[in-house]
């Protein structure tokens, strides 16, 4: 029979925020996160700053969130942390307290990836339309990761069953986001920044390149599609680029990755013969996504599962959540388990 759904303490540093929460049984009694904006300023994570940012506010978050929870350390059942892939420096800071407070309180460790929080996530209560409360009900399904530092098509056959199906051969989404955010002037992170004008955008004036689209495989590519935001801008004058022209690019960008991303989710969800789509990472906060997404799965008769925005960015619920599954499989991680900058899904 499985174990009941233990309480598990996650920390997340894997690249700028800092977080922690706590999950007991289906509650997840506190997710606490620290966002850095000191990197506004560079107009991208500097690791350096970013991991004594993490020393300065992870003890702070850890009581906060055990306060939030009326957690004791001692209640704990396990201890967990991101163990990569992302920036070293950042990723040695929460797994070195998370192994601190397993070997004091005398609880197993547990090194989760990264991509397999955000992967999972949708799964994740509470809000879940299909929650899970065992790893036996990870539904297959094929997922679509897209975050700052990945874009991962996945077919997911149960839990810790990934075969991957394609990724990006240049920037990540969000990279692309970020990148294209710069280029215009607009702030950090990029996404929301383009979101945010694209709203009041023409998508249909610019007609940018929706590479790989139909390359055979599963694979993305965005760095022409920044290269030609590049191009068409420098077509104007400093005193042509008004809010309506960036308003116009930023819709125009956004529509070309969303086509391409949802496009080719659905094929592979047909190829595969999933039912179910799952849209995890930084990138599906995107609503112009989410919409598309759902409107191309009801068109083909398929469920989509998404977590709610605060889980969609980066979070400790979802590494908590990662961690109570595979806890109750049986998983523990040895404290001398190093961090990985370059952990692979699968
Ligand atoms: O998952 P995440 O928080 O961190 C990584 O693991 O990388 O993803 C961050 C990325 C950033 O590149 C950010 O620009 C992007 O997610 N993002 C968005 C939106 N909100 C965040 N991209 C497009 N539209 C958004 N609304
Ligand atoms: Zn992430």
């Amino acid at each position: 029979m499985m174990k009941p759904m233990p309480t598990i303490l996650a920390i997340e540093t894997s690249c700028d925020e800092t977080a922690v929460a706590i999950l007991r049984g289906n509650d997840l009694l506190a997710s606490e996160v620290a966002s850095q904006a000191e990197h506004e300023a560079y107009g991208g994570v500097v690791p350096e700053v970013a991991s004594r940012n993490h020393l300065l506010h992870a003890p702070r978050l850890l009581e906060e969130a055990l306060g939030k929870a009326g957690v004791a350390l001692k209640e704990v059942d396990g201890f967990a942390a991101t163990s990569g892939p992302g920036l070293a420096s950042s990723l040695m800071i929460g797994a070195s307290m998370a192994k601190g407070l397993a070997l004091g309180a005398g609880r197993p460790y547990l090194a989760i990836n990264h991509l397999e929080g955000h992967l999972l996530s949708p799964f994740l209560w509470p809000g879940s339309a299909i929650p899970a409360t065992t790893s036996a009900e990870i539904k297959p399904n094929v997922a679509l990761i897209v975050s700052g530092g990945h874009t991962l098509l996945v077919e997911v056959r149960g839990l810790s069953d990934y075969h991957i199906l394609g990724r990006t051969v240049d920037d990540a989404a969000g990279e692309a986001f970020d990148k294209v955010a710069k280029l215009l002037g607009l702030g950090y992170p990029g996404g929301p920044e383009i979101e945010k004008r694209a709203a009041t955008g023409n998508g249909a004036r610019f007609d940018f390149p929706r590479s790989m689209l139909d390359s055979g495989d599963y694979n993305f590519s965005f760095s022409g599609l920044k290269t030609a935001v590049r191009y068409r801008l420098a077509e104007f004058q400093k005193d042509q680029a008004t809010p309506e022209l960036v308003s116009d690019m930023c819709a125009s960008f956004q529509r070309a990755v969303v086509e391409v991303l949802v496009k080719k989710t659905l094929r592979a969800a047909t190829e595969y013969g999933a039912s179910l789509v799952t849209l995890s990472g930084g990138v599906s906060c995107s609503e112009a996504l989410r919409n598309e997404m759902a409107e191309r799965c009801r068109e083909g008769g398929l469920r989509l599962l998404t977590a709610p925005p605060r889980l969609c960015t980066d979070n400790a619920a979802m590494i908590a959540f990662a961690a109570a599954l595979k806890f109750q499989s049986g998983f523990h991680s040895a404290v001398t388990e190093e961090i990985d900058p370059n952990l692979a899904l699968a």
